[in-house]
């Protein structure tokens, strides 16, 4: 496979990008951070000798002038890529996000509207050339409306429903995409917050993903007990969920 990973400098997307470094998949990072960048790069050329090089390009989820020359870069430095994975997004608790407009609508712009344009640039590539697997993280926080994630939690409903569109509309095209719902897994994102029943770790969220996206599966709660939990809280009546704060 040849990949592009936007957010695999941290926690799942590097995860992930080491899992597939393993088994000799072929790597492009984007990320905000060009030292970042630089030394997830050289880790990854470190790790498996065989990468003689992981080329890398600045691409901010805030900046969609970023999106179509980052693509160009990797597109080059690959010959052609054939998976895109989009684990990067911004997380505030829901106290920030109500105390601080600007925040939320940064990162509302961040995980649901700009992660769509980022998408359509890289999903369009991949049609052009016969299809390929789009791979972007949502999150359970999206399955319904909840009082602790009511702003982060609809940036990621928003997401889940524009990535259902797609493997609806652009499946028989040839394009996989395959829409990643995390519970609670334990990354910087989450560092200080009560681990839940259930957390998981990154590598292991790395190695659920990675199957889905070799089975060609179109949605994967990760750890994969969430897609139970969840089939609990969709069910539960608006009454029950004014009064929990779940
Ligand atoms: N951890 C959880 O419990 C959990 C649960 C459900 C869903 N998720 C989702 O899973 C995905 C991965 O999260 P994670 O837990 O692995 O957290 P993470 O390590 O914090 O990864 C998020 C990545 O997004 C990058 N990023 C933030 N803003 C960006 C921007 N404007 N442009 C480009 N990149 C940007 C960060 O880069 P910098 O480090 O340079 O800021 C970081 O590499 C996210 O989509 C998250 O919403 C996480």
């Amino acid at each position: 496979m040849k990949a592009v990973l936007l957010g695999a400098t941290t926690g799942m997307g590097r995860a992930i990008a080491r899992l597939l470094a393993a088994r000799g998949d072929q790597l492009f990072l984007l990320g905000l951070d060009d030292a970042d960048l630089d030394r997830s790069a050289a880790d990854l050329c470190a790790r498996h000798p065989s990468h003689a090089s992981v080329g890398h390009a600045v691409c901010d989820l805030e900046d969609p002038d970023t999106f179509a020359s980052a693509l160009d870069r990797a597109d080059a430095a690959l010959g052609g890529f054939d998976a895109v994975i989009v684990t990067a997004a911004m997380y505030a608790t829901q106290d920030a996000l109500e105390a601080d407009t600007e925040l939320a609508r940064r990162l509302v712009t961040v995980n649901y509207a700009n992660t769509v344009v980022f998408c359509e640039h890289a999903r369009k590539r991949l049609l052009a050339r016969g299809g390929g697997k789009l791979v972007v993280f949502s999150s359970v926080a999206g399955e319904r409306g909840r009082k602790p994630v009511a702003i982060y939690g609809s940036s990621k409903a928003g997401i889940s429903a524009y990535l259902e569109a797609l493997d609806h509309k652009f499946h028989g095209q040839g394009l996989e995409v395959l829409c990643v719902k995390p519970g609670f897994v334990r990354t910087g994102m989450t560092a200080g917050l009560k681990a839940p029943p259930f957390a998981g770790e990154p590598e292991d969220v790395a190695r659920t993903v990675v199957a889905a996206m070799d089975r060609g599966e179109a949605v994967v709660y990760a750890p994969r007990v969430w897609s139970a939990v969840m089939l609990a809280i969709r069910s539960l009546p608006r009454a029950v969920m004014r009064r929990i704060n779940f």
